[in-house]
């Protein structure tokens, strides 16, 4: 039996229409479905047309368009938080090659939430393509920012923006349980965030210092050990210099130089 791609994603939303039951069952009973229906040979066109979904479905975050991509779509107050879950992840330099399977998981997730009008908006980093932005969220792959941006009140004060962020583990986490972060507010088992690089909120926000902080981390990270090594010892070799320009220390240098020779001053110390 062969389904066609389209139509298999289709399915738990025409299901749920039909039978009136919570998606997440739906969603639950789909993948058992789908999980019979495809022998794993089979598997990689899914993986593709996931990512075409997700291609659709995810907006990638950079550093120019995070800001205005999470800013709430309405201005009517009174309406509830709008959702975001951006999922972080990486290649070879910020995941160690090890994000490849979660991504697909999400990719699929990403194909699930498009069939369920409840789902939250979607977004994508990568720190390996951002290393600034993530630095200025201190994010980490592979994780889930659970993020629900509240709308401005009619008194134009702006509520706190509550984030959890769920850690994923690179090797066995499903895109079941991506979709249970929404579907079962499984998100709400990680404390709320209130570090000091919480993008919207956090002390750094406040001072508008998070973006400073982030070119700043991103500019440490892509010093060489080897460079950071040389610096800090011309530095130090600075100090010393200056220390040793004062007549007192440089009397108790020269003497200290000589003292094992036990001969003349080095020819520097003669003038
Ligand atoms: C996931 O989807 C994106 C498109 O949004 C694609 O570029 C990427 O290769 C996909 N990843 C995997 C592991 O399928
Ligand atoms: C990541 O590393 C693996 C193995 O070291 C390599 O095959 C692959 O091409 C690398 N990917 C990128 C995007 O550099
Ligand atoms: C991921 O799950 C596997 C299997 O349960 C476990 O062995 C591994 O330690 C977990 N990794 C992390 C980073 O928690």
């Amino acid at each position: 039996m062969r389904l066609s791609i389209p139509l298999l994603l289709a399915l738990p939303a025409i299901a749920a229409a039909q039978e009136q039951k919570p998606l997440s069952e739906t969603v639950q009973s789909w993948f058992n479905k789908a999980k019979s229906y495809i022998p794993t040979a089979a598997q990689e066109p899914i993986a593709a047309s996931a990512a075409k979904v997700a291609a659709a479905n995810v907006t990638p975050l950079t550093r120019s368009n995070w800001e205005e991509v999470l800013s709430p779509s309405t201005t009517s107050p009174g309406q509830g938080p709008e959702t975001w879950m951006v999922f972080v992840s990486g290649g070879n330099k910020t995941c160690y090659g090890r994000c490849g399977k979660v991504e697909e998981a999400w990719n699929e997730t990403a194909a699930l939430f498009a069939a369920d009008p409840s789902a939250p908006h979607l977004a994508y980093l990568n720190c390996d393509k951002e290393a600034i932005l993530c630095a200025t969220w201190a994010a980490n792959p592979p994780t889930v920012w659970h993020i629900q941006r509240p709308v401005a009140q009619a008194d134009q004060s702006t509520p706190a923006t509550t984030i959890h962020i769920v850690g994923l583990n690179a090797t066995t986490t499903t895109a079941q349980e991506l979709v249970q972060i929404h579907t079962q507010k499984t998100y709400e088992k990680r404390p709320v965030y209130e570090g000091a690089f919480h993008p919207f909120d956090g002390y750094l926000a406040k001072f508008f210092l998070n973006k400073p902080a982030g070119y700043a981390i991103f500019a440490f990270s892509q010093i060489p050990s080897w460079a950071f090594m040389i610096g800090i010892s011309m530095f130090s070799r600075n100090i010393m210099n200056r220390r040793m320009g004062s007549p007192d220390a440089q009397r108790a240098a020269a003497a200290q130089r000589s003292a094992p020779l036990g001969g003349a001053p080095p020819a520097n110390e003669r003038r």
